[in-house]
């Protein structure tokens, strides 16, 4: 009945369940709920705070997560601004703090808002329906150039510019609606040696256009420094990331609250107190083993970090 596998699962247990203690836990992106259910029926101490962004799948979670009653809390927001009026809307600071990033497996298979290449449906792909801009006015409005920059900058597609020239010229016969025939412009544009490589050629091209949609690293790096000032000191935050440019932002922030000193180099003089704010608990990101891989291929590139809050 749901659609998404949750990734990392066991990994996740071991490295944020409480091993049955009480806990406040934050799942920042509760999608269909799949992690959220395991940590509930593994704690049966432990209160869930649910987040999520998008209205649809967010009912979805609810019902599953239903049963477990006046354990579990759901709110439908963006996680930055739940970690932003987090004293307003809850009053627990939370143990765990959990990120599963990007759409779920719903949003691709069922989500119908052009999420997937392989699918024909308008081109949306908004989250949240109700704010922002779709990805068809993104297309349709954009220059050349700006549509260049967002598809190699977020897409790091190597034929942004042969892709975004193409997408120009077919506007001439008409707005670009749906996913279909954003995929045909994307197919027809690049070399055809790529048409048949490791993956679809319209793969990082609708990367691209969902995470500029949705400002998903924006948020991303606005929310990290947000949720860790919640967190209890011994309670920790775990990230799963599925591409570079998340990861980086992650690993980033948190070698900067493992260093004792985070003043900019410029700095002549330590002006933060030089303390070190938390430990990271996984050297090297956490991958999932060949078998994931293989029963979940959506697993594939899926990278796990976890820090712990000492101060
Ligand atoms: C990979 S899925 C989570 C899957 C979930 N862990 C499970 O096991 O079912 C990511 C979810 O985060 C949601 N999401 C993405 N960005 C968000 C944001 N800024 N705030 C809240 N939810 C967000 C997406 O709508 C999606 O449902």
């Amino acid at each position: 009945m749901f659609i998404h596998k949750p990734v990392l699962l066991e990994q996740a247990l071991t490295l944020l369940g409480g091993q049955g203690r009480e806990l406040v836990f934050v799942d920042a992106t509760l999608g269909e709920g799949g992690h959220a259910e395991a940590f509930l029926s593994v704690g049966p101490r432990l209160v869930l705070y649910g987040v999520e962004r998008d209205e649809q799948i967010l009912e979805r979670a609810r019902q599953r997560l239903d049963h477990f009653g006046r354990r579990v809390r759901l709110f439908r927001l963006d996680f930055f601004e739940f970690f932003r009026s987090f004293s307003q809307l809850v009053d627990k600071p939370p143990q765990r703090i959990f990120f599963d990033l990007g759409v779920s497996m719903f949003h691709y298979r069922a989500g119908k808002r052009g999420f997937s290449f392989s699918r024909n449906e308008p081109l949306d792909m908004r989250l949240d329906i109700e704010k922002g801009v779709s990805a068809a006015e993104i297309v349709n409005t954009s220059s050349e150039e700006e549509l260049r920059q967002l598809i190699l900058r977020f897409g790091e597609e190597r034929y942004a510019a042969m892709i975004s020239r193409a997408i120009v010229g077919e506007r001439e016969r008409g707005d670009i609606e749906s996913s279909k025939r954003l995929t045909e412009v994307i197919w027809n544009a690049v070399p055809p040696s790529y048409r048949h490589g490791r993956i679809h050629p319209a793969t990082r091209t609708f990367q691209a256009l969902r995470i500029a949609v949705n400002r998903e690293l924006d948020l991303l790096e606005a929310t990290l420094p947000v949720a860790f000032e919640h967190l209890t000191v011994g309670g920790r935050m775990g990230v799963i990331s599925f591409h570079s440019l998340e990861d980086r932002i992650v690993k980033r922030f948190f070698q900067e609250r493992n260093k004792s000193c985070t003043c900019p180099p410029e700095s002549p003089i330590c002006q933060c107190g030089g303390q070190r704010r938390a430990r990271i608990l996984t050297r090297k990101p956490v991958r999932p083993t060949d078998e994931e891989m293989r029963k979940n291929p959506a697993s594939r590139s899926a990278r796990f970090r976890v820090l712990e809050k000492i101060a």
